[in-house]
């Protein structure tokens, strides 16, 4: 998706822009631009393709301004072209805009502006920005309040900075619906779209509302509601710092974020943890009265997100008995949910910028349902949404490919699980007593799980060529294996699909034959007699086997059989993955793949 970045300041601004947009890259993009004011006007450089392409463009060594835009483009609206990439003027040269989102009325808007004698050298909607503030400029000579009309007029979503040819030491910005941060510092201010993009300038940030404007110079930022009327903003405090936005030595994000993931549970466990050993959620005001008139919770979220609320769903039913359903949030929030003020939803996304999980959040809101969120950005606008906001302690996660946040989310899941179940009394303290004991394991285990490194590697070696590879479980193992299966196809581009492995010949084994790949997990011993015969049904049909198991079993009836530490089954999932992110990172190395920039792949899906 797009990544915005802004300066304001006494340094020279394209570099800080360039390397702001460079931190962005993960997030997908097809061209770049930067747009600074310069003391004969805006300077606008731009072209498709990579960040690199950009800084390289020849005047880029003779821009010299200190208030500056920038913008990595993700194509919507026309195709990724120079003409297409941000920033777009308007048709006087004296105002230049990026922008993230869609402007869903654009050709409404493109129809008044061309009436009014405007002219578009693009296919992009961002192009009206700049014209419709232009428009309303002549009408009012106020930059802010010309830009507050635009916003006025625009249908959608969007994060707009925008600078103006004869206001040199400013820059407006305008948010709805898509990310954006400020930073500030000493003599200089920042914006962007997300924190690693200036996380080596600043960690204090302001978060923009929904419609809030805010107009940035070096030495202060001033906030607007929608009606202009000034308002004050607290700072915020990041604790994430630089390392965590650098390779730090690894080869790729990914494999630096796996081996993250001992530390990431840790902070996570730490956070919720008091002195005593109890678990302190009070910020979260649910008691036991609350808790009784709930009679389902729903887990929302996309993707891996979602894959955690699979696999904390029976953690939830069985410590709480509350039922609970986990939904995609493109699709639910399109099916009109049974929702009430007995149903509380529970909306898990890494990034907090989900635009289908907000949607979904805003939709259960209205039906009366208390929302809690379960985020790994502060401030983020699924955080400030919800009713209730739990931060993950993953740190920024750069690879697409999402993993630590996907245990770090499992993590809190099943500590909140515990909470309610304790609040409600609903479960045995001693089964309660002995999940406890093991999430404090959770830690040592996943040092221990990644020791299972090579191995890995070593199987990913024989199989990188394969053009289906089948991932099976039940009970817990099912979420596991789906979310094996999501890594694998993200990053490795080999088609992969997860069953629940009872459902196996229901259809799915008319497609095993000879050596197909099955990947089985065993992570419940009540499961495991079945979960073998299940196996063996492929292994008969040709099928070569890779299991991934906490329990004893007879190796020579396998292929291949990895060996990850015993826990209880709620939380096997947390060390069940990391073989599986493992093997969809050696594949796709032994592929020559980009891990960490997978084709088509966005990490931050803003636009629905
Ligand atoms: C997969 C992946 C995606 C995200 C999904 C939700 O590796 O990263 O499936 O999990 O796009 O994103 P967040 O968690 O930011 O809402």
């Amino acid at each position: 998706m797009c990544g915005i970045v802004g300066y304001v300041g006494n340094k020279k601004a394209s570099p800080i822009l360039i390397n702001g947009l460079s931190k962005l890259e993960y997030r997908g993009y097809d061209s770049a631009g930067i747009a600074t004011i310069e003391s004969d006007g805006i300077k606008i450089l731009k072209d498709k393709g990579r960040v690199s392409n950009l800084e390289n463009i020849k005047e880029m060594a003779s821009i010299s301004g200190t208030v500056g835009i920038a913008h990595t483009r993700w194509a919507t609206h026309g195709k990724p072209s120079k003409e297409n990439a941000h920033p777009h003027f308007d048709n006087s040269n004296l105002f230049a805009v990026v922008h993230n989102g869609i402007i869903e009325n654009y050709n409404e808007l493109r129809e008044f502006l061309i009436n009014n004698g405007y002219k578009f050298y693009s296919q992009t909607d961002t192009e009206v920005i700049p014209n419709l503030v232009h428009f309303y400029f002549e009408q009012t000579n106020d930059v802010l309040t010309a830009l507050k009309k635009t916003c006025n007029d625009l249908k959608g979503s969007y994060a707009i900075e925008l600078i103006y040819k004869h206001t040199p030491n400013n820059l407006y910005v305008a948010k709805k619906d898509s990310p954006m941060v400020i930073g500030v510092s000493e003599n200089e201010n920042f914006v962007a779209s997300d924190i690693p993009a200036v996380l080596n300038y600043t960690k204090k940030f302001y978060f923009l509302k929904d419609k809030e404007f805010a107009v940035l110079s070096k030495d202060e930022v001033k906030f607007y509601d929608f009606e202009l009327n000034q308002i004050q903003k607290d700072i915020k405090e990041i604790d994430w710092d630089e390392n965590s936005v650098t390779k730090n030595g690894y080869d790729d994000f990914m494999l630096k974020e796996i081996y993250e993931q001992p530390d990431s549970v840790r902070k996570t466990i730490n956070s919720r943890l008091s002195d005593t050993g109890s678990y302190d959620f009070k910020d979260i005001s649910i008691d036991k009265d609350y808790l009784t008139t709930i009679n389902k919770i729903y887990i929302i979220a996309c993707g891996t997100a979602m894959h955690a609320g699979l696999s904390a769903k029976s953690i939830i039913e069985k410590l709480c008995k509350i039922s609970t359903e986990v939904d995609v949030a493109s699709e639910f929030r399109y099916r009109e949910p049974l929702i009430d003020n007995h149903t509380l939803c529970i909306f898990i996304s890494q990034s907090g910028e989900t635009a289908d999980t907000i949607a979904a959040l805003k939709l259960s809101k209205e039906c009366g349902a208390k929302t809690i969120a379960i985020t790994n950005v502060i401030g983020s606008s699924i955080t400030r949404e919800a009713d209730y906001s739990i931060l993950t302690y993953a740190g920024p996660e750069i690879a697409v490919a999402s993993t630590k946040a996907y245990t770090a989310q499992v993590t809190i899941l099943s500590m909140l699980a515990i909470n309610f179940a304790e609040i409600l009394g609903r479960c045995d303290e001693k089964v309660l007593e002995k999940v406890k004991q093991d999430v404090l394991s959770l830690p040592t285990k996943l040092e221990n799980v990644l020791g299972t490194a090579n191995s890995v590697k070593d199987i990913a070696l024989k199989i990188y060529n394969e053009h289906d590879i089948f991932f099976i479980g039940r009970g817990i193992d099912h979420p596991i294996a789906m979310e094996g299966s999501l890594k694998l196809k993200e990053i490795s581009y080999i088609h992969s699909d997860a069953y629940a492995s009872g459902e196996l010949k229901h259809g799915p084994i008319a497609l095993i034959e000879d050596n197909t790949t099955v990947i089985s997990i065993y992570t419940d011993a009540k499961l495991l007699q079945k979960s073998i015969s299940n196996t063996q049904e492929v292994i008969t049909r040709g099928a070569k086997s890779i299991v991934i198991t906490n329990q004893n079993l007879d190796n020579n009836k396998f292929d291949y059989v990895i060996q990850i530490p015993e826990i209880s089954e709620f939380l096997s999932p947390i060390l069940a993955i990391v073989p599986l992110q493992f093997l969809a990172y050696y594949i796709a190395k032994q592929k020559n793949l980009d891990v960490d920039k997978p084709r088509n792949l966005a990490k931050s899906v803003t636009v629905e």
